[in-house]
């Protein structure tokens, strides 16, 4: 059907005959001449119908947009003046010398050139996806798996798939389920990662790992969550968490050289949890914003302003300030009040603030309804260790650790995008040293801060049981741009290492032994020392494709509230299936608003 795409009729090919088949991507008739720009995954061509030509020329006035078509012409250079150097056409046309209609098009609901909302673009994906900057994204994603198994390949990685009708695996999300007809009552649920299945192949001795792997997780969805996501999954045998972090940082670096031309930094930074949580309010420190927060409760402890002092002498709370370079001159009175409301989204009771007019004058200087709470030391200290200059405005955040965490690391990054502070560039890093263990107030009970087979820095299970508050795990994560895309540990490869960490995060040994127990049998029969990590493979081309929503890089993507507008999924089943699953459906009675 078809000789050449139309991107790749050129210069080189001017008074020759070629076949192009495509869509009409605009029409336009100019005094007796038609134009039509036809488009196919390689890019646009102008075709030129001239009305000498009689039937081809008829043909062609009944052309729409959207119609696919193919066209047998004359390539010739375009006449001097009108070519078009966007185009890698854009010297040449071609003369129609042969029309066929392959197939007609209604009128599309959007223009590849007007703004669509998302809906519509869902709805209609398969036009949707038709456009230049979505072939772009998807046709870039196939560059990052290439790059990626090209990388592990070289490697010595094996592609091995797992199931995906399988058991929960615990990730922190609710599972999917699959109702099983064969076993009534029974369900698979959907993997929220191959987890287990990967380090049952290191205990299966494949030694090197890897997997492009469909996951499954029921949660909230954000921008950069989908309830079914794709990670580029990965374990190996024999390596330390120093070797494993090694290699896959390396990894990133030849994706990023490979598919951008970009350079990562070699190595990538390192930072303690505790540290990015003390300066920058997150475990995922978006390290292109220059803003950093600073403790001063040791500074605030005795001060009359309950609302500093409480949490100053609370060993879960904190009181923190950040100081905005210029904020003082820059930031109204309104936006202030604005960013008062922005951190009550995250629980702050409110906002306080100083205004540092002039530094030199002390008190004086400064401008702030909680100057009068604070001592002339205080303020001193403030000034000092936040580094303040005149012009500049500090922000304060005191409540327990978790809302004042929340609140103004969120606002740290408010802030640094509405003043344009962020650093342009690519600014990965590790985060390392993570807790084993955080304290869920509301459960009464530890919980993992990565997942339950995450090894202790102890090697000693009693020494462990002894202090779990202050272990520390294998545990890393890689963050790119205030974004965690990807994350993993070291495992624990002994049964009695596994037995106490399930212990200590409540698992009982009944409960491990029916969630777990094939992992805890396997763990007796020679595990090797091993440990892994998954990329988020959406997030990774998500960023490379410059863009600030997964759904973009993800062909048939859901919308936020887990639908596909396209197929309408989920729907409905027949009472038929229901009665084959042994299912009866109880609809939540709806409650009037
Ligand atoms: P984790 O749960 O951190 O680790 O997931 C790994 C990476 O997957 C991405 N990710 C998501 N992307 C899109 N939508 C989602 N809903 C979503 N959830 C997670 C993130 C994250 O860093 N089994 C462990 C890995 C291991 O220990 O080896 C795991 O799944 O980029
Ligand atoms: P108030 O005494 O409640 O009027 O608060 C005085 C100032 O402290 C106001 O600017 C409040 O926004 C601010 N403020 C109140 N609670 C907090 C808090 N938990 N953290 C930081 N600032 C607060």
């Amino acid at each position: 059907m078809r000789s050449h795409y139309c991107g790749q009729v050129n210069e080189s090919l001017i008074g020759k005959e070629v076949s192009v088949a495509g869509w009409v991507h605009r029409r336009r008739d100019h005094g007796g001449v038609i134009f039509v720009d036809l488009r196919d995954r390689e890019g646009l061509l102008q075709i030129v119908f001239d009305p000498d030509a009689k039937d081809v020329f008829a043909d062609a006035e009944r052309l729409r947009g959207e119609f696919c078509i193919r066209i047998k012409g004359l390539v010739r250079a375009r006449p001097g003046g009108t070519a078009n150097a966007n185009l890698a056409s854009g010297q040449v046309e071609l003369l129609a010398q042969e029309l066929e209609i392959l197939s007609r098009s209604e009128t599309p609901p959007f223009h590849h050139d007007e703004p669509v909302n998302e809906e519509l673009r869902l709805k209609y994906r398969y036009l949707d996806l038709r456009r230049d900057v979505m072939q772009k994204r998807i046709r870039l994603r196939h560059q990052v798996t290439r790059a990626m198994r090209d990388y592990l390949d070289s490697n010595g990685f094996i592609d091995i798939e797992t199931p995906m009708l399988t058991k929960a695996t615990p990730e922190g999300a609710r599972d999917y389920l699959v109702p099983s007809r064969t076993h009534p009552g029974q369900f698979f649920a959907l993997p929220q990662s191959p987890q287990l299945f990967k380090q049952l192949l290191m205990m299966a001795g494949y030694d090197r790992y890897y997997q492009i792997v469909r996951c499954f997780r029921d949660e909230d969805l954000r921008a950069e969550r989908q309830p079914e996501f794709t990670q580029l999954d990965i374990e190996t045998s024999f390596l330390s968490e120093e070797q494993i972090m090694q290699l896959m940082e390396a990894l990133i670096r030849h994706l990023f050289k490979d598919v951008l031309g970009d350079d990562l930094p070699n190595p990538f930074p390192r930072m303690t949890y505790a540290e990015a949580m003390r300066r920058y309010a997150s475990d995922k420190p978006d390290l292109r914003i220059p803003l950093e927060l600073v403790d001063v409760a040791d500074l605030v402890k005795g001060c009359d302003f309950k609302v500093f002092s409480g949490p100053a002498a609370n060993p879960d709370g904190r009181v923190a300030a950040l100081r905005v370079p210029e904020g003082g001159t820059k930031l109204s009175r309104k936006e202030i009040d604005d960013y008062t409301t922005f951190v009550g989204r995250y629980g702050a009771k409110g906002l306080a603030y100083v205004k540092v007019n002039e530094k030199a004058k002390g008190r004086d200087g400064l401008q702030s309804p909680i100057l009068k709470f604070l001592s002339d030391d205080a303020i001193n200290g403030i000034l000092s260790r936040t580094g303040a200059q005149d012009g500049d405005l500090i922000f304060f955040g005191a409540d327990t650790a978790k809302v004042v965490n929340d609140s103004i690391g969120a606002l740290r990054i408010k802030v640094g995008h509405d003043l344009k502070l962020t650093k342009t560039g690519w600014h990965p890093l590790w985060v390392v040293d993570f807790p084993m263990f955080e304290w869920d107030p509301e459960a009464k009970r530890w919980a993992a801060l990565h997942h339950p087979f995450t090894a202790p820095r102890i090697e000693d299970a009693a020494a462990l049981r002894a202090d779990p508050k202050n272990a520390l795990s294998k545990g890393y994560d890689m963050v790119l741009n205030g974004s965690e895309i990807g994350g993993g540990s070291v495992r624990i490869h002994r049964t009695e290492m596994q037995s106490t960490v399930f212990d200590l995060l409540g698992i009982s040994a009944e409960e491990a032994q029916i969630k777990f127990g094939f992992l805890l049998e396997a763990l007796k029969f020679g595990t090797p020392p091993h440990g892994g990590i998954a990329f988020g493979l959406d997030r990774i081309v998500m960023f490379m494709a410059g863009t600030d929503s997964i759904r973009d890089v993800i062909a048939f993507p859901k919308t936020q509230t887990a639908a596909d507008l396209m197929t309408s999924a989920p729907t409905g089943v027949s009472e038929e299936q229901l009665k084959e699953l042994h299912i009866r459906v109880k609809l939540p009675v709806k409650v009037e608003g």
